[in-house]
């Protein structure tokens, strides 16, 4: 059994009826150790966009003293989520880096894994179910706590033109902000709709979003979910565009692999998702080595933006090492799954 989101049930039984496997733990109020754009924060620790997929598993994140959490990625009109299964166990002992011999197993013999794959298709419901549901989590965040909504856009809306793909997300980033949400994060880097695609590697397109969303929300903080990059002056070029318009950066989301079941199948059921994105202790190398190049651009550059640090975090020793390395804040999405419990000893480390 996993915490918050349950991987046997599909992503709509999630949303009606999570949160589960969460225990009845409330964390006490405690005083801030931290601040992220003016908000104070009991811990700058906290469950990335995806495991709260709607207000009761945020209100129940808050409870178990994650303090800084994002609500599931959202879209400006209903999306359908990929066939079930969505998430499956991946079974490889290790890092998965550009080395790693593919395909990797994945399977519901969730045993001990330590990585998982998530591949959802950036579900949404309609914005008017959406817009209620997020005020509800921005409302369920007690002192030192704060709601992040995240939102994307989507290829093909309107006439299906480069400035209709634009409004799209500028029309995401208005309706998020009407939910109350003191911070926002735009989703550059969905694995599921082609590694060869992410929008965080077409930096001249990220800079116009970006621009034509801050115009959007003023002085609401904005950060930019990126990818991992190989690429080291495609990231340096991506932040020397858009440090300067936006708040944060969060870094990073799925690495991606060829996933098989035990008979060497495909695992995730039905068109392009042979391969899927893996997240967990397999990427942890991945998402603090992102963090690293990007405390060090922001150095050169003497820039103030904001570092979140995802990947891989299943203890605090991990927490510890990201802080170290530069990030502002910390989030955990396959460790909060593996130990509700997180959030309390990470904020335990955080006093001291
Ligand atoms: C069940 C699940 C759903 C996810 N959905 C989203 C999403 O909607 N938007 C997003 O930006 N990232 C999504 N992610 C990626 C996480 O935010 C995070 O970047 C990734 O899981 C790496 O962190 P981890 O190793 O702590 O799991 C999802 C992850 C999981 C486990």
């Amino acid at each position: 059994m996993h915490a918050f989101y349950d991987p046997t049930r599909t992503y709509e039984e999630n949303l009606a009826e999570g949160p589960f496997g969460v225990p009845e733990v409330t964390a006490p109020t405690m005083p801030a150790t931290a601040e992220l754009w003016g908000n104070p924060v009991s811990s700058p620790f906290g469950i990335p966009a995806g495991p709260l997929v709607g207000s009761a598993t945020c209100a129940a994140a808050f409870r178990l003293g994650f303090d800084v959490n994002v609500y599931k990625t959202v879209r400006t009109r209903a999306h359908r989520a990929h066939r079930f299964p969505n998430t499956l166990a991946v079974h490889l002992d290790g890092d998965l880096t550009s080395d790693t011999p593919m395909p990797l197993l994945a399977d519901d013999a969730w045993g001990t894994a330590r990585s998982i794959s998530n591949s959802f298709g950036v579900p949404s419901s309609d914005p008017d179910v959406w817009q209620a549901d997020m005020a509800r989590a921005v409302a369920a965040a007690g002192d030192g706590q704060l709601l992040v909504g995240s939102f994307q856009g989507t290829t093909g809306s309107g006439d299906g033109s480069v400035d209709a793909y634009v409004a799209d997300h500028v029309l995401a980033a208005r309706l998020v902000a009407e939910t109350g949400a003191r911070a926002m994060e735009m989703n550059l880097s969905c694995p599921n709709e082609g590694t060869s695609n992410l929008l965080c590697f077409d930096p001249e397109l990220v800079t116009r979003i970006a621009g034509a969303v801050k115009d959007q929300i003023g002085d609401t903080p904005l950060v930019l979910k990126l990818a991992y990059f190989q690429d080291d002056a495609a990231l340096e070029r991506l932040v020397a565009l858009t440090d300067g318009i936006v708040d944060g950066y969060a870094a990073i989301n799925t690495l991606p692999a060829r996933l098989v079941d035990a008979s060497g199948a495909q695992a995730l059921p039905g068109e392009g998702r042979e391969v899927s994105g893996v997240c967990g202790g397999a990427i942890r190398w991945a998402g603090l080595e992102m963090i690293e190049r990007l405390a060090a651009l922001r150095e050169r550059r003497g820039s103030d933006v904001t570092l979140i640090g995802v990947g891989g975090v299943l203890t605090v020793a991990d927490f510890t090492a990201l802080r170290e390395a530069g990030a502002d804040a910390v989030m955990s999405a396959t460790g909060a799954m593996l130990d509700p419990l997180l959030g309390q000893k990470v904020r335990a480390a955080a006093a001291r």
